[in-house]
């Protein structure tokens, strides 16, 4: 099982702060926020990660994890040249991890609890096949990939309706097997121009092989000035879920 950490994207609705350096690298409560996805990806037992990033913010990572050996991990890094979407910034790890599963985190998703449960139930319950997502109830899922639930199953997962159907938002941490790169091959960009990660998903749900789980706490996108502070406040205090 490999890590990626995507780490691409301008972050316009944090200027200033992203003028100076990537989002995902501005402060919540004790740490950079990249500390976040690296703590989980860890928890999980992964060893190898690689963080995709903007030809800017490279070295910014680079000073924040080295090798990574200080943190048990060996980490390369990789470039996105041009902000084009989710899926396209995870086209620069195929080589990394064409042979692998993989759990791929947005690097501005901070969930409140480790979430080694949901690798765990990707091992265990779907023997790493398929893929599986996190969701979490929102008040605003406009602003989300949103899933449609029936029973058991996803049978739907729309990028940012204006209409939702649901109030679940499929949140930042995704689990792949080894098939996604055939299924990233065929992903379109959307209307607003982008690869999105809930193209790949959907191609999971017409196979049947997509599973999920609820959100285990809290979880935030700490995307925005709100949400950011929130995320800051949450991790003060949830700090010691992620000792080691
Ligand atoms: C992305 C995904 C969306 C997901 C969200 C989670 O949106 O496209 O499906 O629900 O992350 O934070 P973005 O935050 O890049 O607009």
């Amino acid at each position: 099982m490999k890590g990626i950490i995507l780490a691409g994207g301008i972050g316009t609705r944090l200027f200033p702060l992203t003028k100076i350096t990537n989002k995902i690298l501005l402060p919540i409560g004790r740490h950079p926020m990249v500390y976040y996805p690296m703590a989980n990806i860890k928890k999980c037992g992964i060893k190898e990660v690689m963080i995709v990033t903007n030809r800017s913010h490279i070295g910014d990572f680079g000073s924040v994890f080295g090798s990574g050996k200080g943190c048990g991990v060996h980490i390369t890094y990789a470039v996105q040249d041009e902000a084009k979407g989710i899926v396209d910034a995870l086209k620069e790890a195929e080589d990394f991890a064409k042979n692998e599963e993989m759990l791929v985190f947005l690097g501005d998703c901070i969930f409140e609890k480790p979430i080694e449960y949901f690798y765990e139930n990707f091992m265990n319950k779907q023997k790493g096949t398929g893929a599986r997502v996190l969701l979490y109830k929102v008040t605003d899922p406009e602003r989300f990939g949103v899933a449609t639930i029936k029973g058991d199953h996803i049978t739907e997962i729309e990028e940012k309706p204006e209409q939702p159907k649901s109030s679940y938002a499929v949140v930042g941490a995704y689990l792949y097997d080894k098939t996604a790169w055939d299924k990233i091959a065929k992903v379109t960009p959307s209307a607003r121009g982008e690869y999105e990660i809930t193209a790949l998903n959907n191609l999971y749900i017409e196979e049947g092989t997509l599973e999920y789980d609820i959100v285990d706490g809290k979880w935030l996108d700490a995307g925005t000035f709100k949400t950011l502070l929130e995320a800051g406040n949450l991790m003060m205090k949830a700090d010691s879920y992620y000792e080691e």
